[in-house]
């Protein structure tokens, strides 16, 4: 029997410490459905000590149980891990995974303790949450640039006290695979026990070898692979999980391992959580890139007319890129939306179908053809152009080479209020930030804006994600236009009713996102 290897996702923990990663309960739940449609065998779902808001993701993903082990992430102290305990035990299958670095340089400058404090400290928090949890992981952090005797007498004493996965995390991303593969071989040969627990890894990128060095793990025995979607994480990010997934199955045939990953859902997965962080693919990323697939040279594209396999490694079809000559427009009905939709590998519920099928048909006005791309854009910011207090009537712009920049924006209260406002900016999109700004009363400082084309053509829709500061707290919103003014004015509309909606409920002033007061790591 071919042997599997777990997929750990830790996007929604490592992933989202990437800086400006940080996302809302709402949105940490989309991503952990997707998690589960993609049949991950364990989702990291957060830090629950790191602030009140990452407790509640990790408990309300634990909450609704769809399958998957639901993990939280602790330090080695009785409060962290508690914290986890109670976070995740609402799913069937949850773990505690607890950590302490072992590297010299961590020892002396971050913690300032002796080699066999780190071990105590270690193996007390292992007991404890193995007296509240069957599942529990044990991290040496820095473990690549661990003295191997010191690393393996940390492992054997954490073996000892019931870890049930070691993972092995090569933490600044520093080692390189033929290294890696020798600390795995050296730890399976002088670690008493080891083979009765899974070995993990648990790598980053920053010298570009995040993949490589989780495929050389495997190759010495590892049998969890940590991963993010896209591979978004701290400085240069993590593993990417449709990356080494796809290696394993591309490669079947020279690792003899699989994954239990629904690969067809790769790109949707991919999708939803780039236009949730704002965080682009490049279009050259291996797996979910733009161009990944695409074929330019006139040779290679007589190679595929001849054969696909001259120049594919691997069919789009197999990750989810089901890009289709069906072109929609505006009298395309329900049943061919819903279907697109489906070929697309999105799942969407009833109410979430009608939502995107409104938008559709307001689109489909205005643009004479509807690509894949306009169907995804709309699907991934149905969240975004749903809910008020305000919404956006009618905006007129002036701008030019030689004139200040004016915007005149109306918008509806659902009270039936409405205001109209006219402001002036250094350019356009300022123009019509400040007149929002005085019609809603929302004062917002805007930190980024990025706008991203979703199909090719001039009358292409505009992504906008825009990053604000409000109260000391960052927010981040996205808005969906064939006008890129008008989706910048669609993000910054969608913050400042996120904001107003806080204040109706009395949260106005708490912290909603948990990059702010996090512990750190
Ligand atoms: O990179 C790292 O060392 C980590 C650990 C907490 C597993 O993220
Ligand atoms: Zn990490």
């Amino acid at each position: 029997m071919i042997a599997q290897v777990k997929i750990f996702d830790t996007t929604l923990r490592d992933g989202e410490q990437a800086p400006g990663c940080t996302m809302t309960l709402r949105e940490k739940l989309r991503i952990a459905k997707a998690l589960a449609d993609l049949r991950v065998d364990v989702i990291e779902a957060g830090f629950p000590a790191a602030s009140p808001g990452d407790f509640e993701a990790v408990k309300a993903i634990a909450d609704e149980n769809r399958g998957p082990i639901i993990c939280g992430l602790a330090r080695c102290n009785p409060e962290d891990i508690e914290k986890v305990h109670l976070a995740v035990k609402g799913a069937d299958r949850h773990r505690i995974h607890v950590f302490v670095a072992t590297s010299a340089i961590h020892r002396e400058y971050k913690l300032k303790m002796a080699k066999e404090e780190i071990i105590r400290s270690a193996v007390g928090a292992i007991r404890l949450a193995r007296e509240l949890c069957a599942d529990v992981e044990f991290s040496p952090e820095d473990a690549s640039r661990t003295e191997l005797p010191y690393l393996a007498e940390v492992v054997t004493a954490a073996i000892d006290a019931g870890a049930t996965t070691i993972n092995i995390p090569d933490t600044v991303g520093y080692s390189v695979p033929a290294e890696f593969d020798k600390l795995f071989r050296y730890l399976r040969e002088h670690v008493q026990g080891i083979e009765n627990v899974t070995l993990s890894v648990h790598c980053h990128n920053d010298l570009g070898m995040a993949v490589a060095n989780s495929l050389a793990a495997v190759s010495a025995g590892a049998r969890q692979i940590e991963c993010t979607i896209n591979g978004i994480g701290e400085r240069a990010g993590n593993c990417s999980l449709e990356e080494v997934v796809m290696a394993l199955r591309t490669r079947a045939e020279f690792f003899g391992l699989e994954t239990g990953v629904e690969t067809t859902r790769l790109y949707p997965a991919s999708r939803l959580v780039s236009s949730i962080t704002g965080m682009q693919v490049p279009r050259n990323k291996a797996i979910v890139g733009e161009n990944a697939f695409a074929h330019e040279a006139g040779i290679h594209q007589h190679g595929m007319l001849q054969h696909h396999s001259t120049y594919e490694i691997m069919r789009p079809a197999d990750v989810g890129i089901s890009r289709s000559n069906l072109v929609l427009g505006k009298h395309s009905g329900r049943h061919a939306f819903r279907d697109r939709v489906r070929d697309l590998g999105f799942v969407l519920d009833e109410f979430e179908t009608n939502r995107a099928f409104q938008e559709f048909k307001k689109l489909a006005d205005k643009k004479k053809e509807m690509y894949d791309g306009d169907i995804e854009a709309i699907i991934l910011n149905v969240d975004s152009t749903s809910a008020g207090p305000w919404t956006l009537q009618s905006l007129d712009v002036r701008s030019g080479t030689d004139r200040i920049a004016s915007a005149t924006v109306t918008l509806q209260h659902e009270d039936g209020s409405s205001q109209n406002k006219t402001a002036n900016g250094d350019g356009p999109v300022e123009a019509v930030f400040n007149a929002i700004e005085q019609a809603t009363g929302v004062p917002l400082i805007l930190k980024d804006f990025a706008i991203h084309s979703a199909t090719a053509g001039d009358d292409a829709q505009g992504e906008a994600t825009i990053t604000v500061e409000y109260n000391g707290q960052s927010y981040r919103g996205h808005g969906t236009s064939t006008d890129i003014v008008e989706a910048g004015s669609r993000a910054y509309l969608e913050v400042s009713n996120r904001i107003l909606r806080r204040r109706q409920r009395g949260l106005d002033g708490l912290l909603d996102h948990p990059d702010i007061n996090r512990a750190s790591i």
